[in-house]
């Protein structure tokens, strides 16, 4: 007896996902955030000293990849993209990660410098979104962070066109192994930082901190730069 072969899951379509047992377990999925407050009386009056507390408290607590940040930016054609990023660096200056100046950001980021980005702090119960400027830090600095990293970091920045669309996972395994053979380990002199890799700094003008709490009413501090140099603090309704 012929029978039907078994349907492929990945492959069928579902002819309605809004019913399916994932989607009514999504609906019903919810947080009641109770764990701590931000009022004003907590709060900095500078958004870097309140985001150093949080962002020391997030490394305390031992979150997974606490300096893990999402990096939104805007083409030339308006459309927003975001991708996760880590930060590297901040002081009154701004927030420093570093990347490929070629990738998709590092072009969006060429033709508009407006950028935002924001931490999740999942078990803390805290976002922090911070909006500004973005420039490239000084070719001396990225060569430093460079210099830092480990060798199949720094031979990777040079292996991967980031963004770029490549044959196969063979083509960048293949450049690998002719950069590790070009520089050993055991060598006294590394890879030369890549032109097209280093460092970006956001130079803050809006700041927003959000702690979770009861029956979804936030707390929600924003900071705006005024024309004077000091931090206009509001609270934001939830
Ligand atoms: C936790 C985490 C950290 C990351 N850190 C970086 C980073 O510091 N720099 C970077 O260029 N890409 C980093 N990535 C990869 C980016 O998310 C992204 O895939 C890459 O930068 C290409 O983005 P683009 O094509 O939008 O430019 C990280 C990804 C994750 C999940």
């Amino acid at each position: 007896m012929l029978r039907d072969p078994p349907e492929n899951p990945r492959t069928k379509p579902n002819a309605n996902p809004s019913t399916t047992p994932l989607a009514a377990a999504l609906a019903d999925l919810r947080t009641n955030y109770n764990s701590a407050e931000l009022t004003e009386a907590l709060a900095y009056v500078d958004p870097l000293q309140q985001f150093a507390q949080w962002l020391s408290e997030a490394i305390a607590a031992q979150l997974p990849e606490p300096n893990a940040m999402t990096l939104a930016t805007v083409g030339s054609n308006l459309r927003p993209s975001t991708r996760v990023v880590l930060i590297k660096g901040y002081d009154a200056l701004g927030i420093v990660w570093y990347t490929n100046y070629d990738s998709r950001k590092g072009q969006e980021l060429a033709g508009n410098p407006y950028a935002a980005l924001q931490f999740h702090w999942v078990e803390l119960e805290r976002t922090v979104r911070i909006e500004g400027t973005v420039e490239k830090i000084s070719a001396q600095d990225s060569d430093a962070y460079y210099a830092s990293r480990p060798l199949g970091s720094r031979l990777g920045a040079w292996a991967s066109p980031q963004s770029q669309v490549v044959a196969s996972r063979e083509v960048l395994a293949r450049e690998m192994t002719a950069l590790e053979q070009r520089y050993p380990a055991a060598a006294s002199t590394g890879p030369p930082r890549p032109p097209h890799w280093g460092g970006y700094r956001l130079k803050p003008d809006a700041w927003q901190f959000w702690q979770g709490r009861p029956n979804r009413l936030h707390d929600r501090l924003r900071y705006a730069l005024q024309a004077n140099g000091t931090w206009l603090r509001e609270r934001l309704a939830p």
